[in-house]
């Protein structure tokens, strides 16, 4: 992409982050994570830290891309020449590479599902039949590889012909249908019998569930769910114009994508409840529950092709931004071909995504620090690195770079009235940093 690209429309730009930002981690992981975390209190913590960190990191990246138009480890070297500022960007690239070396597993879950589907195999199951599948599923060996490496050959071939007419369209026609198809489950599942229960659950905060522990998650949920502090919000804002207004798109970027991740749980949890399930599920919720909601429709199979078509396409927009980061490093800085720096990218995700899948099955007694790999490279990316490196990057613009640069980025040159910026500002300088520094301190049971 060194070849500055610039996305062409002002609905292709929010569409194109919302596409990276809305994925599996809304629809999959959020969930879940709720469900184990405390349910309306995770949700609660969850809102805080998007609004207080997501925002502001968002817009510290945003300044970065668009000031350098460069990928994640060339914009620190141009921005901050001979400093080491530029590893933050190698910490974005191994990031990107832990969290796809799973994130592709679950990818090839849904491509199973969407495939089960089509043959219309999930109807008429019960609840503990989906469960009893979904297990032996994801913890054979070669079935849920197969779908892996399927979906990687996807991503391959989107890849290799240069992400912005592809992924820019595909994004403006697929994302908006996504939000409808949300919206139609939602209804479904809230006039299911008892989830009021399921609903209370979600949205009702329990304070007494906040815990350190809570926090810390749902922190490095919302930099997954934003896709920040990766570097992928630098390289596609360098593809922005000059009249793109960075606030206006961090806010609209991150409501759409809360948005998204608050429908998902409306339309899970009510149905875990009303299926008589359980919402400490972990990682299977999503796949185990919402065949069961659609079991409860007319024309359930068409429902079931129609979302996990679409699940399908969401983490599709997510891993083509994943890989992103990666491959626009590798064809600027090691000067390679898009095809072959793609290439390479596959094959090492391959390795890492068949480690990772093999993980829950036949190798689950592989532990690292007490957890599978597959959940040690979940948490060492996303609680770790995602917050660290937006904790590096709030310093950078808040203590490092010249408060001007920020503000000409922000205010377009001074030709947008901001009234924001200086708090915009200020919580990337002041406030960003030290609740990242004070969540990590009591998180790991320092303070
Ligand atoms: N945000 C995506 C999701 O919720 C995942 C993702 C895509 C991501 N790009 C990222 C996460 C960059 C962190 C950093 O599914």
């Amino acid at each position: 992409m060194g070849e500055q690209a610039k996305f062409a429309t002002k609905l292709g730009i929010i569409a194109t982050t919302v596409g990276s930002a809305v994925g599996l981690g809304n629809i999959w992981r959020f969930p879940y994570e709720a469900g184990m975390n405390g349910g309306g209190a995770f949700l609660m913590v969850y809102i805080l830290c998007v609004l207080i960190l997501g925002i502001p990191v968002m817009c510290a990246e945003f300044i970065i891309g668009r000031r350098s138009k460069s990928d994640t480890v060339d914009a620190f070297r141009k921005l901050a020449p001979g400093s080491r500022w530029h590893y933050i960007g190698y910490m974005g690239i191994l990031a990107s590479v832990l969290i796809l070396g799973y994130y592709i597993v679950i990818s090839g879950w849904t491509l199973e599902y969407l495939f089960r589907a089509l043959g219309n195999d999930l109807a008429g199951k019960t609840a503990a039949e989906f469960k009893a599948e979904q297990n032996a599923f994801i913890q054979s060996d070669f079935r849920p590889l197969l779908w892996t490496y399927l979906f990687l050959i996807i991503n391959y071939v989107i890849l290799s012909r240069g992400v912005q007419k592809g992924i820019e369209k595909m994004s403006n026609i697929l994302m908006p249908l996504l939000f409808v198809i949300l919206l139609v489950f939602c209804v479904r599942s809230l006039t299911l019998p008892g989830s009021s229960e399921g609903l209370a659950f979600f949205l009702h905060p329990d304070f007494s569930k906040i815990t350190p522990q809570v926090i810390i998650r749902a922190m490095g949920q919302a930099f997954f769910s934003l896709s920040l502090g990766m570097g992928i919000l630098v390289t596609y804002s360098s593809y922005f114009t000059s009249k793109t207004h960075l606030i206006k798109t961090a806010s609209t970027v991150a409501v759409l994508d809360t948005t998204v991740a608050i429908l998902a749980g409306v339309i899970i949890f009510p149905a875990v409840f009303s299926c008589g399930l359980d919402p400490v599920a972990g990682p299977d919720l999503v796949f185990v529950t919402l065949p069961n909601v659609f079991n409860q429709m007319p024309v359930s199979a068409l429902w079931s092709v129609l979302f996990f078509l679409l699940l399908t396409v969401a983490a599709l927009t997510s891993t083509v931004s994943l890989f992103e980061v990666a491959v626009a490093f590798l064809i600027n800085y090691m000067h390679m071909s898009r095809k072959k720096a793609t290439r390479i990218m596959i094959l090492v995700i391959a390795l890492l995504s068949t480690v990772c899948s093999l993980s829950i099955g036949s190798w689950s007694h592989i532990r690292i620090f007490g957890k599978t790999i597959f959940d040690a490279f979940d948490y060492f990316s996303a609680i770790i690195l995602l917050p660290v490196s937006g904790l590096l990057i709030s310093i950078f613009i808040g203590w490092v770079l010249k408060r001007n640069i920020s503000r000409e980025e922000l205010t377009n040159r001074n030709k947008l009235h901001e009234p924001l910026f200086n708090a915009i500002f200020f919580s990337i300088k002041y406030i960003a940093p030290v609740i990242i520094i004070l969540i990590f301190l009591s998180g790991f049971g320092i303070l």
